[in-house]
């Protein structure tokens, strides 16, 4: 999949799915349940790295994650046949000037299997970036609404709750699809305008926490599947992973220390995991 074919989707009418992955096993599990694109998502800081926003992750880590997620797809999917992966831009990585939002996305698509980056905002000085980024041959993802790497200026709260920001969110998106982006993310904003900018733009509107009219939906892996301590409310789990490995963890536990029988005196092999193309 590379980032054109996601518009071709949406012109046949066809939702698009896009999942969060962070290291080669949720890379191979998304890619085995047949996302479209993986996104190697900066809410890894806090999903996976433990800290409490996303600002602290750096350039760095970003680039060590994709490239484990891309192994984990390469794992699972015959080659050429891999979800479209999409590396997030971290904080500060772009607001600073142009030329380094082009080495750091530039290195993301030169030590990575990354087709596309990601980044947050559509103030004037970040869509400046976003055209010098596609002008140098750099596929970039927008994303509006609530944009997590401004945690301390907007919070977590949704966007668009009234007439003048709902028009400010249509003129940013907008510009973004003028600015060259070959799709959007759309956070947490009210269901309608979700549905009015997925009829308006060209490019593919990706909602969540944006109602069920947009081209496409992206989610945490790690929220769908409850192993995050606490999911936001746009996106219930599907299932109750964390408590579900705990009890079996629990449960493991105690029978090693009251064994029900007499451990085999032969150590068990590991079986080989086999190597079998999903995608
Ligand atoms: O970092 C992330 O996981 C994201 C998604 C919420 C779209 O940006």
């Amino acid at each position: 999949m590379r980032p054109a074919d996601l518009a071709s989707r949406k012109q046949a009418g066809l939702p698009i799915t896009v999942l969060t992955a962070w290291d080669a096993l949720s890379g191979a599990l998304v890619a085995e349940a047949g996302a479209d694109a993986v996104l190697v998502g900066d809410s890894l800081a806090m999903t996976v790295l433990g800290h409490a926003t996303t600002l602290p992750v750096t350039l760095e880590e970003m680039l060590h994650h994709t490239r484990a997620t891309a192994r984990g797809l390469a794992s699972s999917c015959s080659p050429g046949q891999e979800p479209l992966l999409i590396c997030d831009l971290p904080f500060l990585s772009y607001q600073c000037s142009a030329d380094e939002a082009v080495a750091a996305a530039g290195r993301v698509l030169k030590e990575t299997p990354a087709a596309a980056v990601k980044l947050e905002g559509a103030e004037p000085e970040t869509l400046a970036v976003i055209d010098r980024l596609v002008r140098s041959g750099i596929p970039v993802m927008g994303h509006i609404g609530l944009t997590p790497q401004s945690v301390h200026r907007l919070g977590y709260r949704r966007q668009g709750n009234d007439a003048p920001s709902q028009e400010r969110l249509r003129r940013q998106a907008l510009a973004l699809q003028e600015a060259g982006c070959f799709a959007l993310v759309l956070e947490h904003v009210p269901a309608d305008l979700g549905a009015s900018l997925q009829q308006t733009l060209d490019l593919p509107v990706i909602g969540i926490g944006a109602g069920e009219g947009c081209d496409g939906q992206v989610r945490v892996t790690a929220d769908l599947l409850g192993l995050t301590s606490q999911q936001p409310p746009f996106s219930p789990p599907l299932l109750q992973g964390r408590t579900l490995g705990v009890e079996a963890l629990r449960r493991w536990i105690a029978a090693q220390e009251y064994p029900a029988q007499e451990p085999p005196t032969a150590p068990a092999t590991r079986p080989a995991t086999p190597a079998a193309p999903h995608c």
